[in-house]
Order: C-alpha cells, then sequence, then structure tokens
C-alpha cells in the first residue's frame, strides 16, 4: 500500500459570498482568530504526515504563495525588536522549501476540473483532496483518522458526517452497505440530492483520499449539478471498479463558506485558546447580555 504523501487544496473559488471582504483578498486568507482558512487546512494535512502541498489557484490568489514563504523584511524586525516567540511561530509553520506547489485553474468549471489541474503534480500516487471551506475541529485531525482507515482498508476514503436531511441538497450524499471496523462501505453518491433523492443524510465533509485513476474518470466527465464537473461524479465512475469507505470522523465542522459557520468558527477556535477564553467569554456574555440574550 503506497503511503499519502501529497495534499490538493482546490482554492480558486471567488468568495462572492463574501464580498467585499474578498474583493482584492482570497476568502482562503480570512481568518480564524489570528491562522488563515488556508493555514489551518495545511496544519492538519502536515499533522497527517503529509510532506507535499498542491495548491490549485486563479487569478488574485498569489498572496496565498506568499503566505507560505519566508518575508524577510517581517523577519529582520521581528529579530531586531527580540520577539522571538513571534519568529519561532512563523519558523514552525513555514513548509520546508520545495514542499509546497502551486498550479492555476484558469477558469472556474467545477470542483473535479480544480482536482485535475492538479494531475502532474500528484502522478501515479494515491493522494489526499482538502477543501480548506470545511474547517474541521478534530483531536487527532480528520485527516489523520481517515489515514488510519485508509492504512488497513485501502481503496479510497471519504470523511462523512450526518446533517439534518434539509441540509442534504447542498452537498455530495453517500449511501453505505457493510460496516468493517470504523468504516462503512459506500454504494451510492449523488452530488447534490433533492431531499427526496437522498440516499442517507450523510454529507461528504470536505476530506477525500484518492487513488490517482480518478484523474481519468473527470478527464471526460460531462457537467453534473450546476453545470459544473464534479468530482462526486468522477467517483461515482470509479466505484464502479475500486473500494470507497466513509469515514464518520470524531470532531466538529465549519462550513466557512457560509457566514454564520465563519463567525461559529472563530467563536469555537477563540474558546478553545487558554490565552483568549476568559476575555472572550466575558466578551460573549456582554454581547449576549445587551443585545437580549440567547
Ligand atoms: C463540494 C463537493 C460536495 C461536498 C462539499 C463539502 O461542494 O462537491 O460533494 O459535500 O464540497 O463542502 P461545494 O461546496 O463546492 O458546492
Amino acid at each position: 500500500m503506497r503511503r499519502i504523501r501529497k495534499a490538493v487544496f482546490p482554492v480558486a473559488g471567488l468568495g462572492t459570498r463574501f464580498l467585499p471582504a474578498t474583493k482584492a483578498m482570497p476568502k482562503e486568507m480570512l481568518t480564524i482568530v489570528d491562522r488563515p482558512v488556508i493555514q489551518l487546512a495545511v496544519d492538519e494535512a502536515r499533522e497527517a504526515g503529509i510532506e507535499h502541498m498542491i495548491f490549485v489557484t486563479g487569478r488574485n490568489k498569489a498572496i496565498i504563495e506568499d503566505h507560505f514563504d519566508k518575508q524577510y523584511e517581517l523577519e529582520e524586525t521581528l529579530r531586531k525588536r527580540g520577539k522571538k516567540a513571534d519568529l519561532a511561530l512563523l519558523e514552525r509553520d513555514l513548509p520546508m522549501a520545495g514542499q509546497t506547489s502551486f498550479t492555476r485553474q484558469q477558469e472556474p468549471l467545477g470542483l473535479g476540473h480544480a482536482v485535475w489541474c492538479a494531475r502532474e503534480l500528484v502522478g501515479d500516487e494515491p493522494f489526499a483532496l482538502v477543501l480548506p471551506d470545511m474547517l474541521i475541529h478534530a483531536q487527532p485531525g480528520c485527516l489523520r483518522q481517515m489515514i488510519d482507515v485508509y492504512e488497513t482498508q485501502g481503496g479510497n476514503v471519504i470523511a462523512v458526517e450526518q446533517v439534518p436531511w434539509e441540509h442534504v441538497s447542498r452537498y455530495g450524499v453517500i449511501g453505505v452497505s457493510e460496516t468493517k471496523g470504523k468504516a462503512m462501505r459506500i454504494d451510492r453518491m449523488v452530488e447534490k440530492p433533492p431531499r427526496d433523492k437522498a440516499p442517507s443524510n450523510f454529507i461528504i465533509s470536505g476530506r477525500y483520499i484518492l487513488q490517482p485513476q480518478i484523474f481519468a474518470k473527470i478527464e471526460n466527465q460531462s457537467p453534473g449539478a450546476g453545470g459544473e464537473i464534479q468530482i462526486t461524479d468522477a467517483m461515482i465512475r470509479l466505484l464502479g471498479e475500486q473500494d470507497f469507505w466513509a469515514l464518520k470522523f470524531d470532531g466538529t465542522t465549519y462550513d466557512c463558506g457560509d457566514k454564520v459557520g465563519f463567525l461559529a468558527a472563530n467563536i469555537a477556535y477563540g474558546l478553545d485558546r487558554s490565552d483568549l477564553a476568559p476575555t472572550l467569554r466575558q466578551a460573549l456574555k456582554t454581547i449576549l447580555e445587551k443585545t437580549g440574550g440567547l
């Protein structure tokens, strides 16, 4: 079984739901407390042992590349001021030279197409796919939990969670048959089904471990939901040839593509920080009292 060494991060989306914040700044650089959303996704991948981060970007996203590079002027200023803790933090977060690659999705043709743009960088080996918008608060991280399943079952592994039935039409949805250890065998998948066509209320949570044969499926995939080339449709065709396992991971998801999900993530991650939690808790209490309570 081949080790998962590479992760693909599709970050070409326009972020129109967050205008005007995302007019000049990529949505992936919006911060959860003091870390950009994309940094948290990379943190999760590094914790899972991923060595190579592949970003599929687009126009106006160059700042993401700068974020994962050295910043000499800033570092020099911090050094002169004796800010050792800040310097150590920047150093810790910096991927090693050669551990990041960037390619562009030239047209917004869909998530499947974005993944396909990474085919040459991934090559002929299984890889992780991480959608940064779906922020998963978990210990160990969601990708680590998935790699544990992959190492026993092989094949393809998809992170899933249950949502209220009225939300299934926003997501990819799976159907399962047998259960093997922590994993459930996937026997159906459908992208953004109406509620009465959904095989379950288990949705695809934005984390995948995929075999490289997916690229050939995407290559001749016709557009699906929303007129876009969907990764789910390509996975459905691979399902006839390979195993797909679903992992109901331990953790909490914040859909940061959604305003309330993004705000909730900031509160949850803030409350998780011992340096911030007491004052944040007090501030939340005051706000709630002033605005009529819960
Ligand atoms: C994508 C996938 C969908 C998945 C979702 C998770 O949809 O196509 O299967 O459930 O991400 O966020 P999108 O959010 O790009 O519409």
